[in-house]
């Protein structure tokens, strides 16, 4: 079989992965598949750069490198805690951002000189989307790990400014001017340092609510960066993994956009809005119960509605969300599961920690759906989220997360608010939901107090 084959059918098989992976049932099995198929890329690139001239200690190089990081790899990935995930996924984008830098560079200098624009203009894309996207997601790493960070203020977004701007006049005098094959390795490098420092100065301003854009926007440059290095080495491996990361991430930066109602140039303009009207948190009159008392009022409930944030993650309640739906269920209530889809830290991770507890698909319903139906509702407990059901997003303009569509949960009959303490949300707004008179606040770890409300009912 020749190679391009090889190539075709992992290319194929990625695909159908990322396929499955769209349902919820068949999502273990599409992570199967298209780890399979990247294994398979990864022993055919082997083969493929491994001729008859190819010393021996080169090959045991690149096979050793392989097998080291798909140990680390591995080995990071099955420590990592749940909530730790994005972070993760932030650090190892970064690393696919820094390869595309390094490929490009070290094709500059180990191959000799570059004699045509159309691979001058490859390499100068490959810096500029490789350099933003890795040093871009270190700090959304730092963002999302809660490490100190400088304030953002609006210089950071001047200097993001000029830097764009150079990176443009470098590429178009590049285009405009006569070839110098001798000076492009310090154009490169020249553009590739301010690529890296652009990633810096443009992440820093975006924060809050918007994270969600910029992590799925910089996982889109880490694709097209890639995919710049795949028509540099004519490997189509990284062509097509570079298009498929490149487009899904495109795609996955528009959705969250709509789901934000933020314009992907207002996040672009970092966010530099106040974080709302002043709301004196100590005139917030808080109306505490307890998890016994919350577990009479569900008792009597017909239709109930979970609305799960971070602090589930946090909590790791999701098994017993699923515990809570089946007591309930003997208890003639029904329990629905409505996502938003920001709602954690990164996209769909409600979705997998229910789909991980087993909780069946057809109860968990959608924002839209849910909002246009929430006074039907008895009860809705809203398990460790925040942002998502704050009202501010829709009736304070000064707000920085005003706009953002949110779970309607104040129009239920009552609302009862799972949280350990009166922090903030992710945004560090104050959450005007406290204040409405059918919401209750249900103090605790959300994982000992769904336990203790579930041995509550099965005594009811
Ligand atoms: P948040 O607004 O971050 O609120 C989480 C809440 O969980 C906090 O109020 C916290 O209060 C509570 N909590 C934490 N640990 C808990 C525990 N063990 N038990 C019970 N409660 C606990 O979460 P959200 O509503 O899911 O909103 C997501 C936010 O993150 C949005 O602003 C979104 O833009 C942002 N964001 C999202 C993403 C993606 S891609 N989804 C990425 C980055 C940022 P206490 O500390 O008082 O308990």
């Amino acid at each position: 079989m020749s190679m391009a084959l090889v190539y075709l059918a992992s290319a194929v098989g990625l695909v159908q992965g990322l396929k499955f992976m769209g349902d919820p049932a068949r999502a273990k099995l599409g992570n199967t598949v298209a780890a399979a198929s990247v294994v398979i890329a990864l022993i055919a690139v082997a083969i493929a750069h491994s001729g008859p001239g190819t010393s021996s200690f080169t090959i045991a190089l690149l096979v050793g490198l392989i097998l080291l990081g798909t140990v680390i790899g591995k080995v990071w990935s099955d420590r990592v805690a749940m909530t730790a995930m994005p972070q993760l996924v932030s650090i190892f984008n970064a690393l696919g951002g820094a390869c595309a830098v390094v490929l490009g560079l070290n094709a500059v200098h180990s191959e000799g000189p570059v004699d045509s624009k159309f691979l001058g203009i490859v390499l100068i894309l490959g810096g500029v989307f490789g350099g933003t996207a890795f040093t871009g997601s270190m700090v959304a790493y730092m963002k999302l790990d809660g490490r100190k960070l400088p304030r953002p203020v609006k210089a950071h977004k001047h200097v993001a400014q000029v830097l764009l701007l150079t990176m443009s006049a470098i590429t178009l005098s590049y285009l405009i001017a006569p070839s110098d094959y001798l000076a492009f390795p310090t154009l490169l490098l020249t553009i590739s340092i301010a690529a890296l420092l652009y990633g810096i100065f443009f992440t820093l301003p975006i924060g809050g609510a918007d994270m969600p854009v910029l992590i799925s926007l910089l996982n889109a440059l880490t694709g097209v960066a890639t995919l710049m290095a795949g028509l540099l080495f004519h490997d189509p491996v990284m062509l097509i993994g570079g298009i498929l990361v490149g487009a899904t991430g495109l795609l996955l930066t528009t959705q969250m956009c709509t789901a934000m109602n933020r314009s992907l140039g207002n996040v672009l303009a970092g966010s530099f809005r106040s974080s709302g009207a002043v709301v004196n948190e100590a005139e917030q009159e808080i109306k505490p119960i307890t998890a016994v008392e919350t577990a009479s009022l569900l008792a009597f409930c017909k239709q109930v509605a979970v609305v799960p944030g971070y602090g589930m993650a946090v909590a790791q309640a999701q098994r017993e969300c699923f515990a809570l739906q089946e007591q309930l269920r003997q208890n003639g209530v029904d329990l629905h599961f409505i996502i938003h889809p920001v709602a954690g830290r990164m996209p769909g991770h409600m979705n997998v920690l229910l789909a991980e507890a087993n909780i069946p698909y057809a109860s968990v319903i959608d924002m839209s759906a849910a909002n246009g139906k929430m006074e039907y509702y008895d009860a809705v407990l809203v398990i460790g989220a925040n942002d998502v059901v704050n009202p501010a997003a829709e009736n304070d303009p000064t707000s920085s997360i005003y706009g953002m569509p949110i779970i309607r949960a104040y129009k239920a009959k009552q609302v009862i608010v799972m949280k350990r303490g009166m922090a903030k949300g992710y945004s560090g707004v104050t959450n005007t939901l406290f204040d409405r008179a059918n919401c209750k606040v249900l103090f605790g770890d959300a994982k000992e107090s769904l336990l203790t409300i579930i041995n509550e009912l099965k005594r009811i």
